[in-house]
């Protein structure tokens, strides 16, 4: 069924009518906003028929699978034909099959609960980690740590768990019970160290926090296994394996956020696979089903989940939590259908070999232009740091990376950028095309970010 609505009349609407996301609509007093009408594959068109390089999935991480799917939008529209809804206090067919599917990618996990969104998804673990200290010892235990330059999320309490300064402004109060870890970027060492002749302190920081906090008093940590929108960090590969033995060594859980690197960004399945260690919790979002439904999830070992277990009688052991929509039944449906593109296409192995090319291409740009400081990331994950000087390393200021970003749009590529996330390293330019990436997209991107730095 086509649109009865013309897309030039949509932009009236939209600039009349919607309020959107971290934006400030002053300049659309003057000028349009962008509205999108179609994809295909990697690109899309705006309302007024331009056409654009998708290099950042659908803006924040999203369509993994690209745009334009039919069998993705005929799983959708099959399942709601037969079953559109019921809570999830009850089970359903694609939930079912999906949290299988799923678990087969994640050995030592064993339960999956949905939700609809990677803030709430976050929520539910640490609401978990709260109700355990509540099981075993009168909450004490109930203290969630996170890392400064990561986020976790739009709610309150992923807030107060977020490490971006300029992201939380004006939203306090936060909320008590989080503590924040030094960041783990090789590039800024909070520790003034250098890779290969450091100790890892970056992680070992974590048992002087716990020890600062009161063991007694540290449920959980929260990581994510790459930084995405603080600047695309990959730790050491020491790192996670020293954080988990400090968890084990304090009885805390690791949770990892996996919302942005979830279902092959980084050539695994998770960001996690590319380290030695596995977590006790792992949440997981936008790619989960490339945005074609909204679905998110938190996988749990068999461990935490039998906790929870007990007499009906017990009117308080069981997780008191529902959210309406989570798990029902469109986002599970689509997520199935995600994972077999992902499979059968051998998208895992694309994004091995062209994320490789990517940062081979991104390095090249690092040798023609001064102002590129660092280039690091993993698979179809890519981030550039600028600076006004090499050896100083002073970040850019965010307009450079806001005309970099725009000089691109204006040639037909989206790409991203760290958007007022903290005050000083709002500097990085970000790169996460659709998991079909070929090397002609690359060498696309690449084009226009070396034309845009030329501009400047
Ligand atoms: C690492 C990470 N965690 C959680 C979230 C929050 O996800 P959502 O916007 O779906 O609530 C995001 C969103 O960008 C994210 O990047």
């Amino acid at each position: 069924m086509s649109n009865p609505f013309d897309p030039i009349k949509a932009v009236e609407n939209d600039k009349e009518r919607c309020w959107h996301h971290i934006t400030q609509h002053k300049p659309f007093e003057q000028n349009d906003p962008p509205v999108f009408v179609e994809g295909k594959g990697m690109r899309i068109t705006d309302a007024k028929g331009k056409e654009y390089l998708d290099a950042v999935s659908g803006g924040v991480w999203t369509v993994n699978v690209g745009y334009g799917r039919e069998s993705m939008a005929d799983a959708v529209r099959d399942q709601l034909v037969k079953l559109c809804y019921f809570a999830n206090t009850a089970g359903n067919v694609p939930a079912a099959q999906f949290a299988d599917q799923l678990i087969d990618k994640m050995p030592g996990f064993s339960r999956v609960y949905y939700s609809n969104s990677g803030s709430e998804a976050n929520e539910k673990a640490y609401k978990i980690i709260r109700q355990l200290a509540h099981f075993n010892n009168n909450g004490k235990k109930h203290k969630i740590i996170y890392r400064d330059r990561d986020y976790h999320g739009t709610t309150i309490a992923a807030l107060s768990s977020t490490g971006q300064s300029e992201r939380k402004a004006q939203y306090g109060p936060f909320l008590s019970g989080f503590a924040e870890l030094e960041h783990c970027c090789c590039y800024r060492c909070p520790f003034g160290k250098e890779y290969g002749n450091c100790d890892i302190e970056c992680a070992r920081a974590l048992e002087t926090l716990i020890l600062k906090e009161g063991p007694d008093t540290v449920g959980g940590i929260i990581l994510e296994p790459i930084t995405a929108g603080g600047g695309v960090i990959p730790p050491a590969p020491e790192y996670f394996p020293i954080i988990r033995e400090i968890c084990d060594k304090y009885d805390v859980l690791l949770h990892i956020d996996e919302v942005v690197c979830g279902i092959g960004r980084t050539g695994k399945w998770f960001g996690y696979q590319n380290y030695d260690f596995t977590p006790d919790m792992v949440t997981m979002a936008k790619g989960v089903a490339s945005g074609y439904a909204a679905i998110s999830c938190t996988v749990t070992t068999e461990k935490i989940f039998e906790q929870f277990k007990a007499d009906p009688s017990d009117r308080e052991r069981y997780f008191r939590d529902i959210s309406t929509f989570g798990g029902c039944t469109a986002g599970p449906a689509a997520a199935l259908e995600n994972m077999r593109i992902v499979e059968e296409e051998n998208l895992l192995e694309n994004v091995t070999t062209m994320g490789a090319y990517m940062q081979d291409r991104l390095f090249e740009l690092k040798d023609k232009y001064d102002i590129i400081g660092d280039v690091r990331g993993v698979g179809l994950f890519q981030g550039m740091e600028l600076v006004k000087d090499r050896t100083t390393k002073e970040p850019v200021d965010e307009t450079v990376t806001m005309k970099i970003a725009g000089h691109c749009m204006q040639n037909g590529v989206i790409i991203g950028r760290t958007n007022r996330s903290f005050e000083k390293y709002n500097n990085n330019l970000c790169f996460s095309p659709a998991l079909i990436s070929t090397k002609a997209d690359i060498d696309e991107i690449v084009t226009a970010v070396d034309n845009a730095l030329a501009a400047l």
